[in-house]
Order: structure tokens, then C-alpha cells, then sequence
């Protein structure tokens, strides 16, 4: 076992479990298992609403989380965190409350060709019911953003330029500091989907000078159901509310509301509270390690697997060289669909299909890719079994 796989116990529970699919979900350590048993188990009760004791602990733990969070992102203050239930719904909720506000008839929604559905879906919907256009920056067939034009899609129309920072599918890292900078050029709002890039690496909100960004838990080792919304503090204020119910209100009549403060305003009903105290632990726990650490080591994984994949017969291997923790590839002549089929027999959990992108599959021609991807339990060993099983599933058709 890698040093780090003994802290999750997923890995003690089945020893021989090879798990490469954390671009979809990570596995969770003791410590943030254990932070949610106890919450339940000690301080469990609703927050920001008990006057006795117990409401208290609840609800510093869970503003204990926020904090965790602001800090880990270098967001100005705790006052920026929104929790939410994740990157999906952080978009979502940027494309009801800021969208159908400030997006107009004739405006521009810039995004990429290679984002997640959950950062285009929900810009399709406001373009349509707002008469704004979407326009895509470009793809090649390497991986990366098509950037010799690149200033030809800023124009005064845009109004918002929202994309992911490294790439689900194949790992690609976006030059998006220089994009922010075009956007704000032209007066527009930014925003960045962070989900495979907060979980592997330091990443500085302030710095990169997004005005929201948006990540998951459950990809950095936290729990499912809690994720995060980083945003501008004058732009949230100025937005509409997303949901309406308990907690985001300051007042309310039978005839009308007026709205709690950011970021209560956005976090209507009972939050998910022993969500975000599980990953507040995630965050101590990766912090314990360091990003950086965290960073290298699963560099090392990602070059130790490509160079092994490359020497494979008949692989194609997609995206760039320099890239996050994350390979797509196919086998000339056997379906990605029968290669997980046949992986899994040695107990080796990959993802085959679209990958919530299919403009990227479009744009490789190609109707589904294979995928590993690997977090800080993942070791060479990991990757000597997921290539020698592959060999073996090649030999066999
Ligand atoms: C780049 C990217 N954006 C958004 C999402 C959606 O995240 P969630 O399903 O946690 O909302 C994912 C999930 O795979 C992703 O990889």
C-alpha cells in the first residue's frame, strides 16, 4: 500500500481495489469519516437558529468549515463562501441569479469547447431564454485551446466568459489567468470551474482574479452533497437570490421579503451541514500534506503512467503532455465500454463513456474515451496492474 492509501478505508476494506476514477469522485479518508460521525454523534443539530449550546456547536462547525475553505482558496474573506451541493449547482446557481439579471437579448456568453456539461447546459438554457449567444473558444485535436485568434471572441457584446481550469476529459490546464485578463478587457463577469483543479493543487481565487469559481467536495476527498461557490462580493450582492425559503431572508410579509446577508442570502433551507464539516476535514487533511506535495506526487503518477501506457500496442492516448492527473485513451479495435467490462474482473475501477463532454468526444471523433485518473492513494503499483491487465484484456481480443 502507498503511504496514504492506509488512511482511506476503502483500501483496508478491500485491499485489492486498484481505484482510478477520482476525476469522477475521490474516496475519503478516516479523518473526514470520522469529522462527520462525530458531528453527528456530538454536535448535531440545525445552525444559525438554536439558542442552546448544541445549536452553537453545530453552527461553528459548519461556519468552522467555511472559514477552512476560504483560507484553502485565498478567497478575501469567509464572507465569499456560498456552500452548496456542488460544482453543478454553483454554475447553475451563477446562471439564475447573475444571468437572468444581467444577461440581455444580443449579449455574448463565452465558454470553451472543452468544458463539462454542467458549465454549458446551463449557459445554453439563459442563452435561450434570454436571446443571448454562446460562443465556444476552440479546441485542436491535441487537447488545447485554439489561442491564435484569440482576441477576436472578446468584443464589447461579451458579457461573460465562464471555463474550466483543467480539463475532465483529458487533463488539459488552461492558460486562465490570460483569459480572465481578455475577459475583464472587455468588461466582463468571469467565472471558472474549478472541480479537477482545487483537488490537486494549490489554487489562489485572489490571484487568478476569477469573480467566481466553483468546485466539489466530493473530487477532493470530502463528502457528496457539499460544494462551493467562491464569489465577488459586490457582484453577489448585487444578484438576485437563487432559492427562496428559511435562512436567506431578513424579513418577510404575507406581500413580500427582503433578503439575508451574502452568503446566507444563497443558502436557502437547512444546509448540508455534516457535509461541510466533512470537508473542512478533507481540506485539514490535504493541508496536512500540502498541495504541493500533493501536486508532485501525482505528476510523478501521471508521467510514470503515460510513459508506460505509450509503449502499448494500438493505445491512443489523448490531450496534452503537460496535463492534471487525469489520461483518456482508447484501444484500436476493442469498445472502452468492453475494456472497463474486462478491467473490472481484476478488480480495477476505470471510466469509460462521454464523460459529461461530449463536445469533446465530437471534436475527437470518437463516441467514448476510457479514463483513469488518480488522487494521493494512487501508487506505480496501481498503474503496473491497470497496464498489465490491459495487455491482457488486448491479448485476449
Ligand atoms: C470539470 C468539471 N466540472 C463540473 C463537474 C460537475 O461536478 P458535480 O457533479 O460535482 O457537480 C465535474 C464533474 O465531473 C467536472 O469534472
Amino acid at each position: 500500500m502507498s503511504s496514504f492509501k492506509s488512511d482511506f478505508p476503502v483500501f483496508t476494506h478491500d485491499p485489492t481495489l486498484v481505484y482510478l476514477d477520482s476525476a469522477s469522485t475521490t474516496q475519503k479518508p478516516k479523518p473526514v469519516i470520522d469529522a462527520m460521525t462525530t458531528f453527528y454523534e456530538k454536535q448535531n443539530a440545525n445552525v444559525h437558529r438554536a439558542l442552546y449550546n448544541l445549536g452553537e456547536e453545530a453552527t461553528n462547525a459548519y461556519e468552522g468549515a467555511r472559514k477552512k475553505v476560504a483560507q484553502f482558496v485565498h478567497a478575501p474573506s469567509d464572507k465569499n463562501i456560498i456552500f452548496t451541493r456542488g460544482t453543478t449547482e454553483s454554475i447553475n446557481l451563477v446562471a439564475y441569479a447573475w444571468g437572468r439579471n444581467f444577461i440581455q437579448a444580443g449579449d455574448e456568453i463565452l465558454i470553451t469547447e472543452m468544458e463539462h456539461h454542467s458549465n454549458l447546459v446551463p449557459w445554453q438554457l439563459l442563452a435561450k431564454e434570454t436571446g443571448a449567444t454562446l460562443k465556444y473558444i476552440p479546441m485542436n485535436s491535441d487537447g488545447l485551446l485554439e489561442l491564435d485568434h484569440i482576441d477576436s471572441y472578446f468584443t464589447s457584446k461579451t458579457k461573460l466568459l465562464s471555463m474550466v481550469h483543467q480539463s475532465n476529459v483529458l487533463g488539459t490546464l488552461n492558460p486562465v489567468e490570460m483569459l480572465n485578463q481578455k475577459a475583464k478587457s472587455v468588461g466582463a463577469v468571469t467565472m471558472l470551474d474549478a472541480a479537477q483543479s482545487v483537488p490537486h493543487k494549490s489554487v489562489d481565487y485572489q490571484k487568478l482574479g476569477y469573480d467566481f469559481m466553483a468546485f466539489s467536495g466530493h473530487k477532493m476527498l470530502g463528502p457528496t452533497g457539499v460544494g462551493v461557490l467562491v464569489g465577488d462580493m459586490k457582484i453577489l450582492d448585487e444578484m438576485s437570490p437563487f432559492l427562496g425559503g428559511g435562512e436567506m431572508i431578513n424579513s418577510v410579509t404575507m406581500d413580500s421579503s427582503t433578503w439575508n446577508d451574502v452568503p446566507y442570502k444563497f443558502e436557502a433551507g437547512t444546509p448540508n451541514i455534516a457535509q461541510a464539516v466533512g470537508l473542512g476535514s478533507a481540506i485539514d487533511y490535504m493541508n496536512n500534506i500540502g498541495m504541493n506535495t500533493i501536486e508532485s506526487i501525482e505528476n510523478e503518477l501521471t508521467e510514470y503512467a503515460l510513459e508506460k501506457m505509450k509503449k502499448i500496442d494500438g493505445i491512443i492516448l489523448y490531450g496534452p503532455i503537460k496535463r492534471g492527473p487525469v489520461i483518456s485513451f482508447n484501444i484500436d479495435g476493442i469498445h472502452a465500454h468492453d475494456l472497463a467490462t474486462f478491467l473490472n474482473q481484476d478488480n480495477i475501477a476505470i471510466r469509460v463513456g462521454h464523460h459529461c463532454a461530449q463536445p469533446i468526444m465530437d471534436k475527437l471523433n470518437v463516441p467514448s474515451t476510457a479514463r483513469v485518473s488518480f488522487h494521493i492513494y494512487n501508487s506505480k503499483q496501481d498503474i503496473d496492474t491497470f497496464c498489465s491487465s490491459l495487455k491482457q484484456t488486448q491479448s485476449y481480443f
